[in-house]
């Protein structure tokens, strides 16, 4: 019984502490991790590092020149096709908003990561 609870032990610290850990400086906490992970993170990577449906946000130059509330408008009204910054590659369509799905605070806070990752 011992040998299992240090094995669960272990397997718990593996799996849950150490990535925790990895990520402690990029995530606040876990309720904008999840915020993030959930809604952004297809498209911009789990780490907010890009795939192929959407640029990284991370030293991103708009985000770099943009103060918190201009990027918070930006994540309520989305990306329309005439604004898009990435003609050139396969990031289509650019990004819807997210006005009617997230609270004022949540894209707030969305926005405040950003700024974190992108100073
Ligand atoms: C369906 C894919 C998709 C999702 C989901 C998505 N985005 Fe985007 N996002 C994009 C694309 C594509 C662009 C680039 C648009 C362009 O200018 O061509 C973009 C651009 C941005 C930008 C501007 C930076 C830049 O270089 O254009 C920010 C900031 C941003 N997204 C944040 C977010 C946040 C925060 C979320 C979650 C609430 C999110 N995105 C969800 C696809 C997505």
């Amino acid at each position: 019984m011992y040998r299992l609870l240090c094995a669960a032990f272990a397997g718990l610290l593996v799996g849950g502490f150490l990535p925790a850990v990895a990520d402690a400086g990029m995530f606040p906490n876990n309720e904008i991790k999840f915020l993030y992970v959930n809604n952004c993170g297809e498209c911009h990577g789990a780490k907010g590092r890009g795939s192929e449906e959407g640029p990284s946000l991370h030293d991103n130059e708009l985000v770099k020149k943009s103060a918190t509330g201009e990027i918070a408008k930006i994540l309520v009204d989305g990306i329309p096709e005439e604004k898009k910054r990435y003609p050139e590659t396969e990031f289509a369509p650019p990004m819807d908003g997210y006005g009617e799905n997230l609270s004022p605070e949540e894209i707030q806070k969305l926005a405040e990561l950003m700024k974190s990752w992108s100073q």
